[in-house]
């Protein structure tokens, strides 16, 4: 039977195909205050600028390309059992070729109800050509469509598939993500004993000494291509 590998990625997983972290210096929250843009107080203050904001970023998604972090993650379902759990509400992982993806914060290519942003019946996929959201467009329970993000404030819904995933996991990958917010970070603490938890990153994560982690500082993909040689002794 295949070994379970899981992977954690963050905002550094997409670093490198051109996408601005959050927290880094010249980061994406440095660029728009992240109470204004990602919290639902500030969607309910000014929907027109966050509407704006998540426009933005869906046009730039379709100008970038999966990296070979992106790619290498994917190639891993040859020999081992693969869930990606990602933050990143990119759909990177999927163009690389990934099946098994949880979006802890949202996807950014969907939209979904302002009334009840978790009801499936109300998420839709926007069109590859035109992905925008314009106030007046609405969901099918007749309210204002807005973007199907996970803001601070809101409930993480899949953080439980999540959890159920690194319990079982015999290998965690933690890529490119700062640790910094939560439920995600804490996903970490759910691993097993016998599990084995590596960590890609080029800067300093704080983390529990206590998990044993195997800290490879690099880039994901000159760090993926670590990994895939220790994974094969
Ligand atoms: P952060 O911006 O907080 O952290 C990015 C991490 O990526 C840092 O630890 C960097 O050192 C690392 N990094 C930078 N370049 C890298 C590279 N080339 N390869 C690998 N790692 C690299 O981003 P997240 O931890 O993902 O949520 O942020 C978590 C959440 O905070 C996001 O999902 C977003 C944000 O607010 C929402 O918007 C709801």
């Amino acid at each position: 039977m295949k070994q379970k590998l899981v992977f954690l990625t963050g905002a550094g997983m997409s670093a490198e195909s051109g996408i601005s972290t959050f927290r880094d210096s010249g980061g994406l929250w440095e660029q728009y205050p992240v109470e204004a843009v990602a919290s639902i107080q500030g969607y309910e203050r000014d929907p027109e600028l966050v509407q704006k904001f998540y426009n933005e970023r869906r046009q730039q998604l379709s100008s970038v390309q999966p990296n070979e972090g992106h790619k290498l993650v994917a190639s891993l379902e040859d020999k081992f059992n693969v869930t990606v759990i990602t933050q990143n509400v990119d759909n990177l992982h999927e163009r690389a070729g990934s099946h098994n993806i949880i979006h802890l914060h949202g996807e950014l290519m969907k939209a979904t109800s302002s009334r009840h942003p978790n009801d499936p019946n109300c998420i839709v996929t926007l069109p590859d050509d035109n992905p925008i959201i314009r106030m007046g467009d609405k969901a099918k329970d007749g309210s204002q469509l807005r973007p199907f993000i996970v803001w601070f404030g809101e409930s993480v819904p899949m953080i439980e598939p999540a959890i159920e995933e690194v319990a079982k996991a015999d290998i965690l990958v933690v890529i490119g993500t700062s640790l910094n917010v939560y439920p995600a970070a804490g996903l970490l603490n759910y691993a097993n004993e016998h599990c084995k938890i590596y960590l890609i990153d080029p800067k300093d994560v704080p983390y529990s000494p206590t998990l044993g982690i195997h800290h490879i500082m690099k880039g994901a993909s000159e760090g993926m291509k670590e990994l895939v040689e220790l994974l094969k002794n």
